[in-house]
């Protein structure tokens, strides 16, 4: 097997976090200080996107869940949502052959519903090509919200009670697990949130009821590969206890 890269000596490679989340933030204030507009925020952003992935893949960390679109951005104005469906369009269609060429998987956590036409049409296109990928998994979380993804989970738990495939009294926290978006990853370990904003937003709120935070103060648009190994290497640095003691 080809010997995985150490991008940052530091690093323990037998200590990798097997699931690292991002909230990119930070793109709007990016491109006020840059004097730009900040549909040109999100481009920069989403042209970072690709040093992370680089990073997780060879590291070897095997999954990657990136925070794109809430379900509270539609809030924002038209033109900015717009702006941000396109760019990912064009993200898309831009790396996609590379993504594949180099056996990583897209995943996808949201809902569909709402999505605009174009762009669940090129996701679904991401995943149907990339489904037997194994990698990395790089989780968009698109149309997301953890209160949204933690109500359809009961919703489709309510719907199998009621038709008699299960009983009330088996619903436990295996089995809401089971009913998440990408059912099939490890829990968080490490969540990162970029532009030195401390709160979570509703990302993956069941899933990182044990991550380790981080904040650093980068804005996504600068957030490049050495600023994940140093998140990575503070993260190492951490005592997890999981509520015992060690
Ligand atoms: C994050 O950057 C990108 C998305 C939410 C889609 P922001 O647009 O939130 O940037 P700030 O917070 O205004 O700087
Ligand atoms: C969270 O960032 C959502 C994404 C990065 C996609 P926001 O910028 O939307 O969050 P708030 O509004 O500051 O909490
Ligand atoms: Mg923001």
């Amino acid at each position: 097997m080809k010997e995985r890269r150490t991008l940052d000596p530091r690093i323990d490679m037998q200590r990798l976090p097997r699931h690292i989340a991002i909230v990119m933030d930070g793109n709007g204030r990016w491109a006020e200080r840059h004097h730009k507009r900040r549909v040109e925020g999100h481009e920069a952003g989403a042209r970072g996107v690709r040093a992370v992935i680089e990073a997780c893949r060879e590291l070897g960390v095997p999954v990657l869940s990136l925070y794109a679109f809430s379900t509270e951005n539609w809030r924002r104005s038209k033109t900015e949502v717009n702006a941000l469906f396109r760019l990912m369009s064009k993200y898309i269609h831009r790396e996609i052959d590379e993504i594949h060429e180099n056996n990583i998987r897209v995943r996808f956590m949201g809902r569909w519903e709402g999505l605009p036409r174009k762009a669940a049409d090129d996701l679904r296109y991401c995943l149907e090509l990339t489904r037997n990928n194994t990698a990395l998994d790089v989780c968009v979380a698109l149309n997301y919200g953890g209160r949204a993804e933690l109500a359809d989970a009961a919703r489709r738990i309510a719907e199998k009670a009621a038709a008699g495939e299960i009983r009330p009294d088996e619903v436990d926290e295996t089995m809401l697990a089971a009913h998440l978006y990408v059912p099939d990853h490890p829990e968080v370990d490490l969540l990162i949130r970029t532009s030195g904003e401390m709160r979570i937003s509703n990302f993956m709120l069941w899933q990182a009821s044990y991550a380790e935070f981080l904040f650093p103060e980068t804005l996504w648009p600068d957030f490049d590969k050495q600023c994940l190994c140093d998140a990575i290497v503070e993260y190492q640095r951490r005592a997890r206890r999981f509520g015992g003691r060690t």
